[in-house]
């Protein structure tokens, strides 16, 4: 069940609100500029292939590039046995803007999106079907969980694909991470 969780940057580690009715997230998520919707779950193949996955979503894929004008798409799948997660963790897990859209559908699994908007933190524990778009230049960090599961399709603006700038502001590392208990405000 997709969830959203605010934060104030004063008391990073409180959760001021944290709402799991899917009407409210919908609203809340409107009220911060966040693009949100869901796709149906369609099963994936046994054996990960890019190919399958992208094939599993072509129409919804085509609407979205044809409607907002995102050029490249990939894949990102990491389970808990990626030889790689902890740097992939670590690699999104720190806050950076883009000059592109970040347009994540999870196919499988979940992952959290952390978005620094003025004086609030606003976590997005999203799950499979949901459709998810950051505007560009928005501070923001990913977690994916120290026993990350999730297959992600990226749609990009910009043929580069993931470029990210980050902010150096150590406040990813205040906001309570995917694994670790927050204190109720
Ligand atoms: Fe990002």
């Amino acid at each position: 069940m997709t969830t959203v969780t605010t934060y104030h940057v004063k008391a990073p580690a409180t959760v001021l609100q944290h709402i799991s009715d899917d009407t409210a997230v919908r609203n809340t998520l409107i009220r911060f500029g966040v693009r949100f919707s869901r796709w149906p779950v369609r099963p994936l193949p046994t054996e990960f292939d890019a190919a399958k996955v992208l094939l599993a979503y072509q129409s919804e894929i085509q609407n979205l590039k044809a409607s907002k004008g995102y050029t490249t798409v990939d894949v990102i799948r990491v389970t808990p046995t990626h030889p790689e997660r902890e740097a992939l963790r670590n690699k999104f897990i720190e806050e950076h803007t883009h000059s592109d859209d970040e347009v994540r559908f999870f196919a499988e699994g979940s992952g959290a999106f952390y978005l620094h908007l003025g004086d609030t933190v606003v976590q997005i524990l999203c799950f499979a079907g949901d459709l998810i778009a950051v505007p560009a230049g928005t501070k923001h960090w990913f977690d994916m969980g120290p026993e990350p599961l999730f297959t992600a399709i990226r749609l990009f603006v910009s043929p580069e694909g993931w470029v990210g700038q980050f902010t150096d502001d150590p406040l990813s590392g205040q906001v309570p991470r995917l694994g670790t208990p927050a204190v109720a405000a």
